[in-house]
């Protein structure tokens, strides 16, 4: 897939109604500060596009990016942001799984993690919620560019472990910065937007 052209359509607060976009969407999900928006910016090629932050918490609403005129990148507030009360934390997450569950055009939700550090329980959780959705689960590696070479292959190996991945669920080794797996990750946004619709929901709770 090429991006031709990328603008944020529609951002949504926790009150605010979810668009019915009628256009195939791709979420990106994970915990606060691992690189979502970041990811976004780079797979359009775009440096501030999506607004990101070294402090956790910067994504506080749902943004809607509209690429080529025919999809969406979706851009969740990250999970497990400890400095924001607790009211707060939950309404993000009543939100975002709102969104999960309601969003009849959601292809997909891409997980993020560090590839760096242990899946938190809160990655663990996201992953099966994935995967109860009738999702397939895609995992990216991401901030790759934090490692040494020597070190990628063993942390990629802890995170599969660590989310019990299956031989042929595909785990992505990326880095913003570098640009490192921006095709794989294009390409199978592409292909899972022409998916076929998924199954319904089965269980409730997300990550807040
Ligand atoms: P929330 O909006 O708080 O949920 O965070 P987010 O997941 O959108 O993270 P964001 O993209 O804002 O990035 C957080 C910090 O990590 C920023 O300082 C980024 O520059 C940095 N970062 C993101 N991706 C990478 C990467 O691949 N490599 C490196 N070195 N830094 C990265
Ligand atoms: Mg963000």
């Amino acid at each position: 897939m090429i991006v031709r052209s990328a603008s944020l359509e529609k951002v949504c607060g926790v009150t605010s109604a979810l668009p019915d976009t009628g256009k195939p969407m791709i979420a990106f999900a994970g915990r606060s500060n691992v690189g979502k928006s970041s990811l976004i910016n780079c797979l359009v090629r775009r440096k501030a596009l999506a607004r990101t932050s070294s402090e956790p918490g910067k994504t506080q609403t749902i943004n809607y990016y509209l690429v080529n005129g025919e999809m969406y990148f979706v851009d969740l507030p990250g999970y497990g942001y400890a400095k924001v009360g607790r009211t707060e934390r939950e309404a993000w997450g009543r939100m975002t799984e709102r969104f999960l569950l309601r969003s009849k055009d959601l292809k997909a939700v891409l997980l993020l993690v560090d590839i760096r550090h242990d899946p938190t329980e809160d990655d663990k959780a996201m992953y099966s919620w994935i995967l109860s959705r009738g999702f397939r689960p895609v995992v990216i590696a991401t901030k790759a560019d934090k490692l040494k070479r020597s070190r990628l292959a063993p942390a990629y190996r802890n995170v599969r472990q660590a989310l019990g991945l299956k031989e042929e669920d595909p785990c992505i080794v990326f880095s913003a910065r570098t640009g490192a797996g921006r095709e794989e990750i294009l390409e199978l946004a592409g292909q899972l937007a022409q998916g076929q619709p998924t199954e319904p929901p089965r269980s409730p709770s997300v990550p807040s």
